[in-house]
């Protein structure tokens, strides 16, 4: 379908979860003629949702040009948003099976309460025991039942609006003149929908899945990523091997590219690199230049440094780097509210400094200044706006002790971490996938992870 072609020159198919407008053109009858837009036939399709089907008015004059330009647009729009919102489902449908499998446990209590009350069991002093410390484990999750069965009502309530502007616009050759009216609703929904999306996006971290190891390659210590901000169908993984004096970034062209096969392009950046806190944010990398407290960014269709800028006072060359060394001084990274650098001054007796940057001018927006010693920190990485530190590099491994810049308020935390290959020398989320990049003792290695919202 080409995008420049006006609506009388193009097919156009609109999916709206309970509807779909098909506007179809030019319009072959000559009777059409005077008739701008024509309902032409109405049925239902084999997954039960209503077809409906647009002429569209085969005719050049400018007012109507304009008008099917923006009819256009608008469907454009709604179609967007439609597909948000199956995306939304989506994940409320995965999220809502967790909740399931609580369901499953409660139920298995209830059971088990009733054999005891019914004199069944005869150890019943161990049952209620059992009983016990299954609620007690159970208990945390009531409130996040009540916020998805909330959520789950408001995606309901999206759906719904959704199809009624779907069906405003179906009937759009009636009353042209409320398209602006139309056009004001599609943008409320837009609006709302992004602050749903927003909502369920984000979380606190509740748990850390088993890694699976996507690849063995390059030495002890390296970083390894994808842009969390790319546009879809961008699925290139960037892979930056080892810790200092390094200036060589791959570029593979899919996940599937870089565990099966070395074919990769090379991109030699103007300044060696330190440490492994490098992020691909929004087709730019961002890196901490060697024996430096500078940050670079670097465009990396480009090619070139499109900003620089030093951390004022951040500590470098292993002042203030985390547990496992490795000049890992600057940590910079991005989550759900953009791009943020981790690190350590004198001024705050080496104790992490939490900045989020402006990843136009990599200047500093705000700071958040916590008294957790960067240097007894195993690795950090952000989450909706939460630093999650864990308590080393070797061994067992647990995230610890979590910073939220909302509240400016820290809290400890036990999370495991599971370390297989015992060196983790990086660790950074990436929220497009809601996962975990870690580079463990040489393998590339991905963590999924568990978010509950927050209750207000
Ligand atoms: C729909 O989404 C595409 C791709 O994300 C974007 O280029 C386009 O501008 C959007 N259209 C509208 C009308 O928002
Ligand atoms: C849907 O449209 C009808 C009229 O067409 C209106 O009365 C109703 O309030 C609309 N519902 C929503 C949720 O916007
Ligand atoms: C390597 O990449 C190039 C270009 O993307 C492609 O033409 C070639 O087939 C690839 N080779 C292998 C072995 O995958
Ligand atoms: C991403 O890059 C585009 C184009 O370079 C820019 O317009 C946009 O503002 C950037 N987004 C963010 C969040 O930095
Ligand atoms: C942080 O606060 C903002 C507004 O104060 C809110 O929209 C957002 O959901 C909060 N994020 C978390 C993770 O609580
Ligand atoms: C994460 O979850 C997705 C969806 O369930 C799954 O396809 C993927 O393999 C998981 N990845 C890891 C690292 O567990």
């Amino acid at each position: 379908m080409d995008s420049e072609e006006t609506v009388s020159g193009s097919w156009l198919a609109l999916l709206l979860l309970g509807a779909q407008l098909t506007v179809v053109g030019p319009a072959a009858p000559s009777s059409l003629r005077d008739d701008p837009w024509q309902v032409y036939s109405s049925a239902q399709d084999p997954e039960g949702r209503c077809t409906c089907t647009v002429v569209a008015p085969q005719q050049n004059m400018c007012n109507r040009d304009s008008r099917s330009r923006q009819l256009r647009h608008l469907l454009d729009k709604v179609q967007n948003l439609s597909s948000s919102i199956a995306a939304l489902d989506l994940r409320t449908h995965s999220e809502l099976q967790f909740v399931e499998q609580m369901e499953t446990q409660l139920k298995s209590v209830e059971t088990r309460f009733q054999q005891v009350q019914e004199g069944r069991e005869s150890n019943s002093a161990r049952q209620y025991k059992w009983m016990r410390e299954k609620m007690a484990e159970l208990r945390p999750l009531i409130p996040v039942l009540e916020s998805y069965r909330a959520d789950a009502a408001l995606v309901r309530k999206f759906k719904e609006e959704a199809l009624n502007v779907s069906e405003e616009l179906a009937s759009l050759q009636e009353h042209v003149h409320d398209l602006s009216d139309v056009h004001e609703r599609v943008q409320d929904l837009e609006l709302r929908l992004k602050a749903c999306m927003n909502r369920l996006a984000c979380g606190k971290l509740t748990g850390i899945s088993d890694p699976v190891t996507m690849k063995t390659s390059g030495s002890r210590f390296g970083s390894w990523m994808t842009d969390p901000m790319a546009p879809p169908g961008d699925t290139r993984v960037w892979y930056m091997d080892g810790y200092h004096n390094n200036r060589f970034v791959r570029e593979y062209p899919s996940l599937g590219d870089f565990m099966s096969s070395e074919n990769f392009t090379s991109h030699r950046l103007p300044h060696p690199w330190s440490g492994t806190g490098q992020v691909v944010y929004n087709g730019s990398l961002f890196f901490n230049k060697f024996q430096s407290h500078t940050i670079i960014k670097f465009d990396l269709k480009a090619g070139v440094i499109s900003r620089s800028r030093t951390l004022d006072f951040a500590g470098y060359n292993n002042m203030y780097h985390y547990s496992w060394g490795g000049h890992s001084d600057i940590d910079l990274m991005a989550d759900e509210g953009g791009l943020w650098a981790i690190y350590a001054t004198h001024q705050n007796a080496g104790n992490i400094i939490i900045s989020q940057l402006d990843p136009e001018s990599l200047s500093i927006l705000r700071s958040w200044v916590t008294d957790h010693p960067k240097r007894s920190a195993g690795e950090s990485f952000m989450i909706c706006g939460t630093l999650y530190v864990t308590n080393g590099y070797s061994g067992g491994t647990k995230v610890y002790y979590a910073y939220s810049t909302n509240s400016s308020t820290y809290e400890y935390m036990d999370i495991p971490l599971v370390n297989k290959y015992s060196h983790l020398s990086m660790l950074d989320y990436n929220p497009r996938d809601r996962a975990l990049y870690a580079w463990n003792n040489g393998h590339q290695v991905l963590y999924n992870v568990t978010l509950y919202h927050i209750i207000q």
